[in-house]
């Protein structure tokens, strides 16, 4: 049995009042079409997305998935749309449908109905409302649905339905594939009903067997910003208890955002307020997060403090090392064991070796630095000529005096000493001092001017 899912995102969403598709906006930093094809390839199904408005765009949104992509170019309706994908359906295909602006459907409620699906019945996800208005009300003879009926099409009696339409269904590739051929748009709307082929499945004696959701946001629809921070705070806070349940302490679970996966987890993690985890974080044991930090790709290893507003992105920073506050961690950064990265240093493509520290006000760039190196204060990796990039490398034991700048390409030798203030525009030797220094002079005569 082949499943295949056809996910249903054409929708212009002129209420997101955005210039970006509405189902690439994002949820936990991650498009909502995207959740969408997610929750499909967890199913083990073949993914169709109809798309339309934002065309391009949304094509390349997700260059890392297999998407058969169909055109939708004019809005007819969820029918009409569907009926766009109909040439990549077979007879005895499971089909799903999905959509774009549904982000976090659940994926044990699909398998629930495809479990429930046959050649002799179609599964239906249906949901109970206080307030119906608007969706597609689910019309029942005695205890069997009969078919859906619009808000925009239904009488003063099937409007007090509280049962209504997800828009969330999956049944046989025959069966889509007949009813979709026989709509018409004969309604209030002028539009191709998806819903219509509840009635004609009906009729050609195939039982519509409902399912609901564990809860609402899963099939809850995004049509404005303050619908998606819903769904976002919603979700956000699945996040902050999955962390809690695995023992993370979180100073609070309100404020505090994942936008992304947390790949490993130690023990005795404490995070403080406003932290961001975004992309793929590895966190050991130990590990504190102080507040207002954003962390983006990165491994930090066990006993690691990163303290206040500091900013990593994909890096690892060594077990037992001290980062920030105000430390700003770039790409391509290796921080070895027991390190120390002060205020105001900001680092790149840089492997900084065990047991050493750039404690404050430091740019250090494209650099191999060994172990147990000081690097003082003001110290600057000038890595860059206008065009090309070049490589400071610095072996162990050295210590840079403060206000150095190391013109690269530049090697500082074991266990040399840099003098403060020294420009360093070859090489340094090993074990001893270099020095790039103006003499110091006192002139004893010299009187400052006066105003006249
Ligand atoms: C639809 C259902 C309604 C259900 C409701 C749940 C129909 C006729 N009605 O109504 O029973 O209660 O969803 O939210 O299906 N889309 C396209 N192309 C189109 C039209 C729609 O891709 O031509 C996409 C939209 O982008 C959207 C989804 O289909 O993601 C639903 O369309 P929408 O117009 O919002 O349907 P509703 O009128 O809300
Ligand atoms: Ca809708």
């Amino acid at each position: 049995m082949t499943i295949k899912t056809i996910i249903l995102a054409a929708g212009k969403g002129s209420r997101m009042k955005s210039k970006v598709p509405k189902v690439l906006h994002k949820l936990a930093g991650k498009p909502m079409l995207q959740w969408v094809v997610e929750a499909a390839k967890g199913l083990g199904s073949e993914t169709i997305v109809v798309y339309g408005h934002g065309g391009e765009q949304v094509k390349e949104s997700l260059p890392s998935f297999e998407i058969s992509w169909v055109e939708q170019v004019e809005q007819l309706g969820t029918g009409h749309a569907v009926q766009q994908a109909s040439g990549d359906i077979t007879a005895d295909d499971t089909v799903l449908i999905l959509y774009g602006d549904v982000p976090l459907i659940n994926q044990t409620t699909l398998q629930q109905m495809l479990s429930a699906c046959d050649d002799k019945t179609m599964s239906l996800l249906t949901v109970e409302l206080n307030d119906p208005t608007g969706y597609g009300r689910i019309v029942r003879q005695s205890t069997e649905v009969e078919k859906i009926v619009e808000q925009k099409d239904a009488c003063a009696e099937e409007l007090l339905i509280s049962e209504v339409n997800t828009g969330i269904l999956a049944l046989k590739g025959a069966l889509l594939t007949t009813c979709l051929a026989a709509l018409k748009n004969d309604n209030a709307q002028q539009e191709y009903y998806l819903t219509d082929i509840i009635e004609m499945a009906v009729n050609a004696g195939v039982r519509i067997d409902t399912i609901q959701p564990a809860n609402e946001f899963e099939v809850q629809g995004v049509n404005s910003t303050s619908q998606l921070n819903q769904l976002e705070r919603y979700q956000q806070g699945l996040y902050a208890e999955f962390l809690m349940q695995q023992g993370v302490t979180l100073a609070d679970a309100a404020r505090f955002d994942l936008r992304g996966e947390v790949t490993e987890l130690g023990t005795d993690i404490f995070i403080d307020c406003n932290v961001i985890l975004a992309g793929k974080i590895s966190l050991g044991s130990n590990v504190r997060i102080a507040s207002n930090c954003v962390i983006t790709n990165a491994v930090i290893e066990d006993n690691v403090s990163i303290k206040a507003h500091s900013v990593l992105d994909d890096c690892h920073i060594g077990a037992g090392s001290d980062v920030g506050p105000f430390a700003r961690i770039r790409p391509g950064t290796k921080l070895g064991c027991d390190t120390k990265v002060g205020n105001f240093v900001e680092m790149k493509k840089t492997n900084l070796g065990d047991g050493s520290k750039v404690s404050h006000l430091s740019y250090i760039g494209d650099a191999d630095i060994g172990k147990e190196v000081n690097i003082g204060a003001g110290t600057i990796t000038c890595n860059y000529d206008g065009v090309n990039k070049y490589k400071t490398t610095i072996a162990d034991g050295a210590f840079i005096g403060s206000d150095t700048q190391l013109v690269a390409p530049v090697s500082v030798g074991e266990n040399a000493t840099i003098a403060a203030g020294t420009t360093l525009t070859k090489d340094a030797p090993d074990g001893v001092l270099t020095l790039s220094r103006a003499k110091q002079m006192t002139l004893k005569n010299w009187k400052r001017s006066n105003k006249e």
